[in-house]
């Protein structure tokens, strides 16, 4: 067992890209400087993908732009296109995303997983010129909405070649919540004979309520970096069913159980949990009016206040 884990907030990007609603760009900014003031010092904050494919990441780049210290904000890219939104951005730290699975990636990225490796290269070169972190993910680790079960190697396979790429980490997605402890450890095994495990990161949807059991083997295996959600938000547009990521605080739970340091204050986290939720029961309109859809509802209301009802 580690003695200190890494949380990866993943509610602003994983939480928020599942909302029907875009949420206000100043309700993300805020969302993620309560996260930081709760202790989490690596926090997704956008993607920079097709607005057509995620509607909901459309505004990554005014968040970036409102986030004066951008030191631990991490930023999905999918391709060339996304990497240089991300460079004009000031990021510092993006993630590339594959699948072990051709049905997902077909679905997620609308390539193969070879397709999606050979649009990363140009994207590393990049991010090494500029001085950009990248993380890795590979989806549907323990199982897939398209092509069911997923054989280890294949995780193995997808796993190595993005950090052979020059991934500092790559994270392991269970996006569907199928995993049990026993195919966690299974899968994780299989990964650690070909890439250290100081360089995996474990990242559960909590659809079947077992992302803390698997957590938990994550850790007998060696695995010291969680992705975790505020408040449990998340799922993935590609992957219906889906639910959401595990909480954040349910994470936190774990690790004093088992006297695991993670430099998170739990009170803290609860209150942006209590935030963002607040932010998502409210009407579009009612929370700003950066987003299109919200500044016709403030001009509605203006005009609404204007007739005296
Ligand atoms: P495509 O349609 O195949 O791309 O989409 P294309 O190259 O043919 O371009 C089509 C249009 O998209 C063009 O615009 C491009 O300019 C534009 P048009 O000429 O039609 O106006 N485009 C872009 N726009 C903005 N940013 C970009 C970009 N690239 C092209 N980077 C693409 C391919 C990858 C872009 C698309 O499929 C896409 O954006 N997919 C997003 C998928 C996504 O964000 N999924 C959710 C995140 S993954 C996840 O949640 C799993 C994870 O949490 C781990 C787990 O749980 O397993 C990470
Ligand atoms: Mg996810």
């Amino acid at each position: 067992m580690p003695s200190k884990v890494r949380i990866v907030e993943v509610g602003p990007r994983d939480g928020l890209q599942n909302e029907k609603t875009p949420v206000a760009v100043a309700d993300i900014v805020t969302f993620i400087q309560k996260l930081r003031d709760a202790g989490l010092q690596s926090i997704e904050g956008g993607a920079f993908v097709s607005a057509k494919w995620v509607p909901q990441m459309a505004n990554t780049d005014k968040v970036l732009d409102a986030l004066e210290d951008k030191n631990g904000i991490v930023v999905l890219v999918p391709n060339e296109k996304g990497m240089q939104a991300a460079i004009d951005a000031g990021v510092k730290e993006v993630a590339v995303f594959a699948a072990a699975s051709e049905g997902f990636s077909q679905k997620n990225i609308n390539c193969s997983i070879d397709e999606s490796l050979e649009r990363f290269k140009p994207v590393m070169d990049m991010a090494k010129k500029h001085g950009v972190k990248v993380r890795g993910y590979v989806s549907c680790v323990l199982g897939c909405p398209y092509d069911g079960d997923i054989a280890p190697a294949a995780v193995a396979e997808v796993t190595k070649k993005l950090y052979d790429m020059g991934c500092y980490e790559v994270s392991l997605g269970d996006t569907i919540g199928t995993g049990t402890p026993d195919t966690t450890r299974a899968m994780l095994q299989e990964v650690k004979k070909h890439v250290l495990v100081d360089a995996l990161a474990v990242h559960f949807h909590d659809t079947h309520d077992r992302a803390i059991d698997n957590i938990r083997v994550a850790l007998e295996e060696g695995v010291s970096v969680v992705d975790s959600a505020a408040s449990g938000l998340g799922g993935c547009p590609y992957a219906e069913g889906a639910t959401g990521n595990v909480d954040t605080l349910k994470v936190l739970a774990l690790m004093e159980e088992l006297k695991i340091e993670t430099g998170v204050d739990a009170a803290k986290l609860k209150e942006a949990g209590r935030f963002i939720r607040s932010v998502l029961q409210k009407p579009a309109m009612l929370s700003g009016p950066s987003h299109p859809k919200n500044a016709m509802g403030w001009i509605f209301m203006a005009f609404w206040g204007a007739q005296g009802f």
